[in-house]
Parts: structure tokens; sequence; C-alpha cells
């Protein structure tokens, strides 16, 4: 292999892809000692700042944690809520999508979501497929160890060999970068079963500030630190 002919470290590149776990919508809620709805409800108006604030900043790709696989197992009452909420917002957001030049697309397990939502998401996909501005991945009913395994059956199903080729063209986030950035609201510090492939090599953002707090100044701040990183792949830094 040629040696660098540059001693100049090169400036870290902008993220393309950043991915939020919105955490923190009922501890936000509990804290004001409040029911965990108005927490999501909340959480929907910080997740429309992120996605103006990714477009106006031009980062390609971001994508929003909503459901995971395993937040099924939360309380019927919270979770029928929450597919009230997605249905309302995805009726609601079509318009402010469309002026953000937002793309959007849902990756999950649509299994188990009530008809009518999924028709809005396809609908919503539909509706935005021309958009160049912001790809915006939501992930619903999403679970890493799903995407996996979904990928892993199709290529076995199309009967190719399991490479790391086939998997990447075949994981719900196929022709996406894989996350340069992650960044978890609500103080865990923890994947919970998010894009575990994808997330290989990403740099990991943990901040306290719960999900309905969290704005712009937040995600710039997220941004710096990410611009601090030194990304090296297993390889060793540029001398
Ligand atoms: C994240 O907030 C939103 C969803 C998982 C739907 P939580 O509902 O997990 O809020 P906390 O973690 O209980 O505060
Ligand atoms: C992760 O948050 C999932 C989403 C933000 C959608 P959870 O609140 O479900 O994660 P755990 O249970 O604390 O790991
Ligand atoms: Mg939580």
């Amino acid at each position: 292999m040629m040696p660098s002919s540059s001693t100049t470290p090169k400036p870290p590149a902008r993220p393309a892809h950043v991915a939020v776990i919105m955490d923190g919508n009922g501890r936000w809620a509990s804290q004001r000692g409040r029911p965990r709805a108005l927490g999501h409800r909340v959480g929907v108006q910080a997740a429309r700042r992120i996605v103006e604030a990714a477009a106006d900043r031009d980062l390609p790709f971001l994508s929003l944690f909503a459901f995971s696989q395993e937040n099924w197992n939360r309380p019927e009452r919270e979770v029928r809520m929450l597919l009230h909420l997605f249905g309302r917002t995805l009726r609601r957001e079509g318009a402010g999508l469309q002026r953000n030049g937002v793309r959007m697309r849902f990756i999950g397990n649509r299994e188990g979501f009530p008809e009518k939502l999924q028709e809005e998401m396809r609908a919503t996909e539909a509706a935005t497929a021309g958009n160049q501005r912001l790809g915006l991945l939501v992930a619903l009913g999403y679970g890493g160890q799903w995407d996996i395994c979904q990928a892993a059956e199709r290529a076995r199903q199309d009967g190719v060999p399991i490479t790391n080729e086939a998997m990447s063209s075949r994981l719900s986030t196929a022709g996406i970068p894989e996350p340069d950035l992650l960044i978890r609201t609500g103080g865990e510090r923890r994947i919970s079963n998010f894009m575990l492939w994808q997330l290989a090599y990403s740099e990991l953002y943990f901040c306290d500030t719960l999900w309905p707090d969290f704005d712009a100044r937040h995600l710039d701040a997220a941004l710096d630190w990410y611009a601090q990183r030194q990304r090296r792949f297993g390889s060793v830094e540029a001398p």
C-alpha cells in the first residue's frame, strides 16, 4: 500500500448519518408529576426540532429510534397511546416534511402495527420519495437482531453466501451509509438493540438530557464532540 503523502491530519468529515436513540420521555413527565403520555407528546416536538435542525445543517441522513421491538412489552395502554401518537404525527407532519425536503423511510418489523398505520407509513414514504434534502429513517418496531436475521434469511432465500456485502444490501438500511455518530439521550449508556450491525464503528455520544428537552444546541454539542474524534477503523493515526 502507498504511504500517505500528506503529513497534515485531515479534519474529520461531518457525519453523513446521525442516529438517535430518543430516550427519557417517561422520566421527563414523571419529574413533573405528569403522565408518561405527556412526555411522549413533547418528545414528538423535540423530534420535529431535530429533523429541522438536521435539514438546516445539511446532514444527509438522520435516523430516529422511536419504538423498539421490545417496546411491545410495555403496558398495553402506553403501547396504544404511542401507536395513536405515531399515526397522528404522520398525518400532521406531511406538509412540514415536504417543506424541509425530507425523504422518509420506516425501518423495522411492521407486523403487529394496525393496518391503517402501516398504510400511513407507505403513503408517507411514497409522498416524500422525490425529496432530496434529508433522508429520515424512523425506526418503528425495530430491533437490531431482527434486522440481522431478516437480512440473513433473505440472503439464504436468494441463495447467496453470507458476506458483508450480502448482508449490508439486505439490511433495512440498505443503500444508506452506516451511522458515523450515535446519540443517546436520557442518561443510559447502552444500545438497546438498535442498529447492531450498522453501529460497528460509530462514535457513541451519550448525554443526560432527557429527549423532550433536546434541541438544536444539544445537537450542535454532539456534532462538535464528533468533530474532535479520531476515527481509526482499526488502523493507526495519520502521522
Ligand atoms: C423513549 O422514552 C420513547 C420510547 C421508548 C417510545 P421512554 O418512554 O423510554 O422514557 P423513559 O426512559 O421511561 O424515561
Ligand atoms: C430505547 O429506549 C428504545 C427507543 C428509544 C425507542 P428504551 O427506554 O426502550 O430502552 P431501555 O429499555 O432503557 O433499554
Ligand atoms: Mg427509556
